[in-house]
């Protein structure tokens, strides 16, 4: 009796590819249900020709799940899991027709990347990155990099959901009147953090500060460009620690060459990694991160625990639902 049941356990057992680097207490809980194969760096061929031997995949965003990825799995591929919350990076219309589940993490990486918005709002406002580049590079350049300040200023939460409203409670602990614009967002929300839900027109035209918290859809694709450029009170400064794509680049690089922008401080681009002479990196008025937001030790291990738990779930949902 226990040999058979030993064979069906290991007939039953799915296989998992994990593609981008997933902390070890998440490979620990897939580990103990499935196969699980750590494939890091693979080119878009070397996915499609693997991806047939695999029931789950487990991203990041640096892997594209296009619709090459659902044909080539060739029927067997059941469920994407996206280690974080946007999954912009995969074609869930592709996903949709090929009968794949596609899973995130939604709540363990909110405080990493609220927490990220505002360094990057600190740090763009006291010129940090520039001013320690400056000094390493042998200068003492005191009244070039004299900062503004926070406290008193108008910050224009741009997407008031998880990330934004963390965001949004640590502004006003910097003495910072928040604004808030997401046509989606509760007002009981906005009430108790103590901030004013407005139109987009209201928050962009009012706001000496922007940051951008608004999932990347067909909707916010280029939301900011030339025409809501022109509309901001002339040297606003911008954070994005949501999706480089909400932002027209080139737009972005007029505003600041005219002084509309005074500053931006991103950690997402349009195209991941940005090419390397993009002139918006290279301003001298842009602080940039590589896709940070989600990068604490913390953040990655919840996040890891939480897709991992997920993936196996949907696994056995799809595994009872086609035993
Ligand atoms: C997210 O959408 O949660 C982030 O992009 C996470 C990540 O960096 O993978």
């Amino acid at each position: 009796h226990r040999p058979a049941q030993a064979q069906t356990q290991k007939q039953t057992r799915p296989a998992i590819l994990v593609s981008e680097k997933l902390g070890e207490a998440g490979l620990e809980v897939l580990r103990e249900l499935s196969d699980v194969d750590c494939l890091y760096d693979l080119s878009p061929q070397e996915l499609a020709s693997k991806i047939s031997n695999y029931d789950a995949l487990i991203v990041r965003s640096g892997t594209k799940v296009t619709r090459d990825v659902f044909e080539a799995a060739k029927g067997r591929l059941k469920v994407v899991g996206r280690a974080g919350v946007g999954i912009d990076n995969v074609d869930l219309q592709a996903a949709t027709e090929f009968g794949c589940l596609v899973v995130n993490a939604p709540t363990a990486n909110t405080v990493a990347a609220a927490e990220h918005g505002i360094a990057l709002l600190t740090a763009m406002s006291r010129n940090i990155a520039q001013a320690d580049a400056s000094v390493k590079a042998g200068k003492w350049q005191r009244s070039k990099y004299t900062g503004v300040s926070l406290v008193g200023k108008t910050l224009a939460v741009m997407g008031f959901g998880k990330v934004g409203s963390e965001v949004a409670r640590r502004a006003k602990g910097l003495g910072m009147h928040v604004i808030a614009h997401d046509p989606y967002a509760p007002a009981d929300r906005a009430r108790a953090i103590g901030v004013e839900l407005v139109t987009f027109e209201q928050a962009i035209s009012t706001a000496d500060f922007i940051s951008l918290h608004m999932p990347l859809t067909p909707n916010t694709k280029n939301v900011f460009n030339d025409d809501t450029f022109s509309k901001m009170k002339k040297g606003i400064r911008i954070i994005n620690v949501a999706r480089g794509g909400v932002i027209n680049e080139d737009a972005l690089v007029r505003a600041l060459d005219s002084g509309v922008v005074a500053q931006a401080a991103l950690d997402v681009f349009a195209e991941e990694p940005p090419p390397k002479d993009s002139k918006l990196v290279q301003h001298e008025n842009v602080t940039v991160t590589p896709h940070l937001g989600a990068s604490t030790k913390e953040a990655q291990e919840g996040v890891a625990i939480e897709i991992a738990e997920a993936v196996i779930g949907a696994l056995k949902g799809e595994l009872s639902a086609t035993a």
